[in-house]
This record gives C-alpha cells, sequence and structure tokens, in this order.
C-alpha cells in the first residue's frame, strides 16, 4: 500500500534543471530502486530504454516555463496516447488560489472523464505557487478538490498538522520532496509523512540532486517500505553511499 515514485519530470516547465541535464544518466541507475518512474513523453522516448518494465506515470499537463505565469497549463498528452505509451498513470498539476485555478480543475475533471475509458488511474499535482503558504489548511483544500472532482490519488507537500490533510482527503497522498535539503532532513521529513498517513513520495530533487542518489533512494525506501526510523535510514544511506552493502 505504499510507493516511491522517482519524480523526473521536473524539465516540462524548469528546462535542463540540476543534476537532471541528462536524464538517461541521471534516470538509469535509479531505476531498480522506484516503484514507478514519473515523467513526461519526451523523456520517456528519449531516455528510457523500451524494455524498462517500472510503471510509467506519464505527466500529461505542461505549456508553460520558469519564465512565464506558472499555472497557465494545458493538458499536453492524450489519455490515447497514455496508453500507447503503456503508462500505469497519467499526472497533470493542479493550481488552487493561482490565476489560472479554474482551468486547471477543470483540466483535471476532464482527464479523469476521458481516463475512467481506460481505467487509467489519474494523479493530480497540488501545484503551490511562490506566493501561497505550504500549511495543513491550504494543502488540505488542494488535496480534497482533487479528490472531489476524480484523482485517484493526489500529490502534496509535507506540512505540520499534515495528519488533517490526510484525513480530509479520501484518495491516497504521495509527497513530493520539494527544493533539496539534507539527506537527513528529507529522510526525517519522508518519515513524518508516511507516519502520519501518506501513501509514499514522488520524489524528485532530494534523490538525484543529492551527491550519492543511489544511497538516498535505498535509504529513502527503508522509511518508506520498511518504516525506517530517519536515524535508521540516514545510517544507511552513510554505509551505502561509502560502498558497503547493509
Ligand atoms: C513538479 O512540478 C514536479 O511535478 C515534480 O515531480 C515534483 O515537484 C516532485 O519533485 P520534487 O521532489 O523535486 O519536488
Amino acid at each position: 500500500g505504499r510507493t516511491v515514485m522517482l519524480a523526473v519530470d521536473h524539465g516540462y516547465f524548469l528546462g535542463p534543471t540540476t543534476k537532471l541535464e541528462s536524464p538517461r544518466k541521471t534516470i538509469a541507475p535509479l531505476i531498480p530502486n522506484a516503484d514507478s518512474l514519473m515523467l513526461t513523453r519526451g523523456v520517456l522516448r528519449t531516455s528510457v530504454d523500451a524494455n524498462v518494465d517500472t510503471p510509467i506515470v506519464l505527466r500529461i499537463s505542461g505549456g508553460t516555463s520558469i519564465l512565464k505565469e506558472l499555472s497557465n497549463e494545458g493538458i499536453t498528452t492524450s489519455i490515447e496516447e497514455a496508453v500507447r505509451l503503456n503508462a500505469c498513470a497519467v499526472a497533470l498539476s493542479i493550481f488552487v488560489g493561482a490565476e489560472y485555478e479554474k482551468q486547471t480543475l477543470m483540466g483535471l475533471a476532464s482527464v479523469v472523464d476521458r481516463a475512467q475509458e481506460y481505467s487509467m488511474p489519474v494523479l493530480a499535482v497540488t501545484a503551490v505557487g511562490k506566493e501561497m503558504a505550504r500549511d495543513a489548511r491550504y494543502l488540505g483544500l488542494c488535496c480534497r478538490i482533487a479528490a472531489e472532482l476524480g484523482a485517484n490519488f493526489v500529490k502534496s507537500y509535507y506540512c505540520e498538522d499534515f495528519k488533517k490533510v490526510v484525513e480530509g482527503c479520501p484518495v491516497p497522498i504521495v509527497i513530493a520532496g520539494g527544493k533539496k535539503i539534507e539527506e537527513f532532513e528529507a529522510l526525517d521529513m519522508s518519515y513524518k509523512a508516511v507516519q502520519e498517513g501518506a501513501a509514499g513520495v514522488d520524489m524528485g530533487r532530494n534523490i538525484w540532486q543529492s551527491d550519492h542518489p543511489v544511497a538516498m533512494i535505498k535509504a529513502v525506501r527503508a522509511v518508506v517500505h520498511k518504516n525506517a526510523t530517519p536515524k535508521e535510514a540516514f545510517d544507511l544511506f552513510n554505509s551505502l553511499k561509502q560502498g558497503k552493502e547493509a
């Protein structure tokens, strides 16, 4: 009932993000430890071998860049294309409280309608604008709206009183990692999230921007799948980064 999704979709609005400049190089060593890969069709086509059987969560929203209003997203990839690409779920962002809130929420509702025809699960990514507080009240609002519109699971951020966000959302929540922080802090955040009811993580930068990404994803797995404490997971990270098998 838990998952470690590897998020490598950042280029869709950030371009060649640090340590994801060459997606194939970043993704390849992490694949064996990811329960799914979250990416765009461009990176799937070019940077993941066709014989990889790790489930694909396909990002199907975008159309804007870091240089413009981020919430002005639309649907970039059809459900039929997601089926052709053998995706196991599709993901799109919603921007609650932002300028184009309605456009993104109606986009979610419409994607759910079309995805239902193929029993394709939909992940709503609760994207947070620069000016919005990442607190339980706001994230709770975003997650609940996503679930009400038919999302099968929701990606959010960890926050104080995260339990309240979970309680108010009738579908599973996975947490994003956000900007790179110290490894121990990221493991601690993941631990608190799953202990407070998250179904796992959809994590990117805190894995592949680490100097030891394979050790880090293994440590995150220990937290998510084995309930390792932050200290246990950090010890595992340290031992793996020194090349020892734990
Ligand atoms: C953001 O829009 C993307 O969907 C990322 O996949 C998401 O933010 C998770 O990545 P990170 O853990 O780096 O925040």
